[in-house]
């Protein structure tokens, strides 16, 4: 029992009936890469040791048990390497080597080791679209004519029209504006133009060059060498082009859902070609080498980031021979009504089976709005890339309410889950960053159009007495994005203890989550609490069976009767489960 919640009798509605199962338990002794719940770190965020108020690789190690007492199984950490931070490290200059902000290699050393000894894991982010425009490979480039190999390893083309003043084609970047830029050739003329999907100083390689194959080889094994436990691949979907980079009119954009006026935006000539997989079973080979034996414990694994408009296209990344997992964005996309949140279910499942891939769950990220805001906007509004103060506000209250029901839903889910730092505080975005302080290239390449990411990415409070609330020691309390008020209330030793805090529910569910593997159980819907409420039971073959209720509706829900409550994302009230709750029982006599 959790000590959340007292044991408590309740009437069972006599209507409830067990209905479709649309996933099969998993054996138990299945890799662990098939239930884990990985935990993004977002390295500049998370803490900093230094006092520069940008975080750091030491900052996270010294951490290390907090992540190991909240219950996570690996760590996600984003980009760490050289990098003139155009895109917060996603613009990589140096794929073998620490940015001096972050730590050193030494560092990232240190940071492997004492995450293993904690029982932790490790991922590190890989960026293999684009290199940052500082990388020696573009540099070369650069200095080299038209037609020269060093050219070939990025994808260079002759302008349009007469003196090649219009870009080769009509392509946009994800971040706004042309997908193209064009270079000024040494002789001082304006000269080739090169394809940037993202910023202009990210240029996009050209992977059809088997240099370019052979270098990433080179680089996996590097950091595998080095003990890391597998890859996150940043836009997987993205390596190859249609070779004869036809227009295509719409803006490419980092969704899986269609939006409205971009019907096709992820189906574009840029992203998901055939060719892709390729590159991933090679990759995949490297991987298993590292594991000669097929120990389950000590795979090695790749991770999908793909903004796919299917779940099937999805899941072609994770076949047998491919990567391991792929981000499931359409679950994070699904809007706060339970037909739409049970039917993205049973379609992951349903898919991932197909495959015989694990699903994954995810609700927030370096990308999006933090759930706990995002939630808290009009159900089925489109979903913002930022809030600015001048944006819709989100009702706080009620995002964070509906944020807690939401993780409790996913994480009693069978299958694998993201977490993003501070959300197991329940932080919501900062909606009122000045626009000064703004770093995300999409704001700028939108003239401020989209507010960006940078809301998301605020530094974390951990002591809500400190300067920068303990983030960091920094002199002055300064933190690279300045940190909203509302995040001292939020400060983790304020919740560390406190009974019905969103951190003290998150270490509850991440304990019985593991206790019950509920990873790796079964999913069995209930029917007959009506169509507001989402009712299952997630149960391996030989545990205690686990049933789990959401109520997105209005009108409070009877539990079922010598129900044990484990977990609740709320409160009960008399005994009912209200609205925006989820709550995780333990029927041990009816099942
Ligand atoms: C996806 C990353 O998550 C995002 O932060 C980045 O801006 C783009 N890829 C480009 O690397």
């Amino acid at each position: 029992m959790s000590r959340l919640q007292p044991t408590r009798a309740f009437d069972i509605p006599s209507s409830v009936v067990t209905s479709v199962s649309p996933h099969a338990p998993q054996s138990h002794e299945a890799p662990w890469w098939r239930h884990a719940v990985l935990y993004q770190v977002y390295p500049r965020s998370f803490a900093d040791s230094d006092g520069d108020g940008v975080g750091d690789l030491p900052g996270l190690t010294a951490r290390l048990p907090y992540l190991a007492d909240l219950g996570v199984d690996a760590l996600w950490i984003s980009p760490f390497y050289v990098s003139p931070m155009i895109d917060a490290g996603y613009d990589v200059a140096d794929y073998r080597d620490v940015d001096p902000l972050f730590g050193t290699l030494a560092d990232v050393d240190v940071l492997i080791e004492a995450a293993h000894g904690h029982g932790l894991r490790v991922l590190i982010d890989l960026v293999p679209n684009h290199t940052s425009g500082e990388h020696t490979w573009f540099r070369a480039a650069l200095a080299s004519g038209p037609g020269s190999p060093e050219r070939e390893r990025y994808l260079f083309r002759e302008g349009r029209g007469e003196q090649g003043n219009e870009p080769p084609n009509n392509w946009k970047s994800v971040f706004g504006g042309s997908a193209w830029t064009r270079v000024t050739e040494a002789d001082g003329t304006l000269g080739q133009w090169y394809l940037h999907l993202f910023d202009s100083l990210q240029p996009d390689l050209n992977w059809r060059n088997p240099q370019v194959v052979d270098e990433f080889h080179d680089v996996l094994r590097f950091w595998l060498d080095r003990g890391v436990d597998g890859f996150r691949v940043d836009v997987a979907h993205a390596l190859l082009k249609d070779e004869a980079m036809p227009d295509w009119q719409e803006k490419a954009v980092m969704a899986a859902s269609h939006s409205e006026g971009a019907e096709h935006a992820n189906l574009g000539p840029m992203w998901d070609q055939d060719g892709v997989h390729e590159i991933y079973r090679a990759w995949r080979s490297i991987l298993d080498s590292y594991n000669p034996q097929g120990d389950p414990a000590l795979d090695r694994i790749l991770c999908a980031e793909a903004w796919l408009p299917s779940q099937q296209r999805t899941m072609r990344y994770v076949r047998p021979d491919e990567m391991h997992q792929a981000f499931n964005f359409h679950f994070l996309e699904t809007s706060w009504r339970a037909k739409d949140v049970r039917t993205v279910i049973d379609d992951s499942l349903e898919a991932a089976d197909a495959v015989g891939a694990p699903t994954t769950w995810v609700l927030s990220n370096h990308d999006v709005v933090r759930h706990a805001s995002r939630l808290g906007l009009r159900v089925g509004a489109s979903r913002p890339n930022g809030i600015g103060a001048r944006s819709v506000q989100p009702n706080a209250v009620l995002g964070l309410r509906r944020a807690r029901a939401a993780t409790a839903l996913m994480l009693a889910l069978p299958g694998s889950a993201y977490l993003y730092n501070g959300e197991e505080l329940g932080l919501p975005e900062h909606t009122a960053l000045p626009d000064r302080v703004r770093q995300d290239p999409a704001f700028f390449r939108t003239k401020g159009k989209e507010i960006g990411r940078d809301g998301c990415r605020v530094p974390l409070p951990w002591e809500a007495g400190a300067p920068s609330y303990g983030f960091g020691p920094s002199p002055d309390g300064a933190t690279w994005l300045p940190q909203p008020l509302v995040y001292g209330s939020l400060a983790a030793d304020r919740q560390e203890g406190v009974t019905g805090s969103t951190l003290e529910i998150y270490r509850s569910m991440l304990r019985l989550r593991r206790v019950h593997d509920l990873g790796v159980g079964g999913l069995r819907w209930i029917d007959g609490y009506g169509a507001q409420v989402l009712a299952f039971v997630n149960a391996r073959k030989d545990g205690i069976p686990i049933t789990v209720l959401t109520n997105l509706g209005d009108a409070a829900v009877a539990l079922p009767e010598s129900a044990e409550v484990l977990v609740c994302s709320g409160r009960l009230e008399d005994g009912l489960l209200p609205q925006d709750t989820t709550v995780w029982l333990a029927q041990r006599d009816r099942m």
